[in-house]
């Protein structure tokens, strides 16, 4: 195979930490090529540099075999490597067809923009992705997996050589995610490259030809898809072998949450169910299925049209989430980055924002050590890289990241903690201990409810599994027999 990128002894150095260590590998023409590691192994630093967004201590890359260095994302664009973060970088306000070829005419210095020039090139890009996109609505109405081929389309109309795509489906429905893999597949067939990061091994080895694996900043080694199994690739990455335990089920009868009847228009209908003390209760079902419009009506944030909440016998009116959290529920947001960090502040700050009352005396005064103490705890608990408790928050990886949201509310320690996919880009060792640490915290009394996905992982840790379907529970099922078919089944037949 021809190689189109090689990446030679680069070298990239934050206060306290080599995020890449003297890596050098190549990607290919016409490949797809997954990025692995677990969380801070240093991936999204490797695709900044690619992408122009930093720049190395040391080392080089080289495009064509020519020795190529940019300082900025549009340089790097006109040598044909684009990129889609996982933010996708796209204006919510613009339509379709302008968030397209606006890069575009900005590159080509063209300050006028002609509007039907403008959706000429995005019709194209649309066309040559086969799909189909209504290239004049706000980007903002998109569902995310129909931005995501936006962001796409744009790195088309670039002609770019190599597309970045930095964990593009953690938050993608299913048929979002087939949509986006046929979309990869006929862009390999055209001849262009695709760097592929993702958490998610079932989807690395359905669509990447060679995998290379980081671990803490050094570069491990690349592998054919075929020459390598899923628990080798495992150990490769973590340094040891990693299973998912699945936990025997627990048998619990004190309620104490009780959701009567709930419904709301548009979003769910007749949702009824009760969470004991001591249990982990799973909610599955497909991106969409109303799952967090739900959890987001427990926590006061979506006022339901009728329907009863009781919380330990005793019926609950939460239209805010202060008040929710007044009665001792929390709920840990899908999307972390939006919704769960204060930005700027410290990993401390963010650890302890929720319990402040708790640490601070009389006097408003705050118990820094008290304070020091309890981030410790939970740096520890939740295995947190690095352990910096004062590096600000946005200078962590974004599984570390997603640790410190979930660290933040267990701090609270509500009586009810709902987490709406509670690992979604944690690395895979990571997420056993956090599935082990849900598992202790239902033992010593909390009730827990898991929205989650990742069927392998409700499986593993849940008591007790209702699955939704489009806005309805389709479902219950217990016991330790339970099969992912028959979850999925669930998820996506009608009731019979
Ligand atoms: N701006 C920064 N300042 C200081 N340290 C940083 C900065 N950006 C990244 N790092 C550190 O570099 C290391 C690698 O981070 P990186 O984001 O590349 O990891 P990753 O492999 O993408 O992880 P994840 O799977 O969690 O997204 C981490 O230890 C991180 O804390
Ligand atoms: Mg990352």
């Amino acid at each position: 195979m021809e190689r189109l990128i090689e990446i030679k002894k680069l070298t990239k150095i934050y206060p306290g930490v080599r995020a890449l260590d003297d890596v050098s590998f190549t990607i290919n023409k016409g490949e797809v090529h997954a990025l692995v590691g677990e969380n801070g192994a240093g991936k999204s630093t490797l695709i900044k540099i690619l992408a122009g967004v930093i720049t190395p201590d040391e080392g080089e890359i080289l495009i064509d075999d020519k020795v190529e260095s940019f300082s900025h994302p549009l340089e790097a664009l006109q040598k044909g490597i684009a990129v889609t973060f996982q933010d996708l970088s796209l204006f919510p306000n613009l339509s379709v067809a302008e968030n397209i070829s606006i890069s575009r005419k900005i590159e080509e210095g063209d300050m006028v923009l002609d509007w039907s020039e403008m959706k000429r090139i995005a019709r194209k890009a649309i066309d040559e992705l086969g799909v189909k996109l209504d290239i004049n609505k706000k980007l903002g109405y998109l569902s995310i997996g129909n931005q995501q081929l936006v962001a796409i389309a744009r790195a088309l109309v670039h002609d770019a050589k190599l597309l970045i795509l930095d964990e593009p489906t953690a938050s993608l429905a299913k048929e979002d995610i087939n949509a986006l893999f046929r979309v990869v597949n006929l862009l390999k067939k055209r001849g262009m490259s695709i760097l592929f990061v993702s958490h998610k091994l079932d989807e690395i080895f359905e669509i990447s030809d060679r995998i290379s694996v980081l671990r803490d900043g050094k570069y491990i080694g690349t592998y054919p898809k075929e020459e390598i199994t899923e628990d080798e690739l495992i150990s490769y990455m973590v340094g040891r072998k990693v299973r998912y335990t699945r936990y025997d089920k627990r048998k619990r009868q004190e309620p104490l949450l009780e959701v009567k009847n709930l419904s709301k228009k548009n979003n769910f209908k007749d949702i009824s169910f009760t969470l004991n003390r001591g249990e982990i209760l799973g909610i599955t079902g497909l991106v969409g299925a109303g799952r967090t419009e739900v959890a987001q009506a427990i926590f006061g944030n979506n006022v339901p049209d009728s329907g009863e909440i009781y919380l330990e016998g005793k019926r609950i009116n939460n239209d805010s989430t202060s008040k929710a959290l007044k009665t001792g529920i929390a709920y840990v947001p899908e999307s972390r980055q939006t919704q769960g960090l204060v930005l700027g502040k410290s990993l401390a700050d963010n650890i302890t924002v929720t319990i402040l009352d708790r640490i601070t005396n009389g006097l408003n005064l705050l118990d820094k050590r008290l304070k020091t103490g309890i981030v410790r705890e939970w740096i520890d608990k939740l295995n947190i890289k690095p352990a910096y408790p004062d590096m600000q928050i946005d200078q962590f990886s974004g599984g570390n990241q997603q640790k410190a949201v979930i660290a933040k509310w267990l701090a609270y320690n509500p009586k009810v903690l709902i987490v709406d996919e509670p690992t979604q880009g944690i690395d895979i060792g990571a997420k056993s201990e956090i599935h082990k640490l849900l598992r202790d915290l239902a033992e010593e009394g909390m009730g827990i409810i898991v929205i989650s996905s990742e069927l392998p992982e409700v499986l593993a840790i849940c008591d007790r599994i209702l699955v939704m379907r489009r806005g309805r529970i389709a479902g219950e099922f217990t016991g330790d027999d339970v099969t992912q078919e028959e979850l999925l089944n669930k998820a996506i037949t009608k009731a019979g």
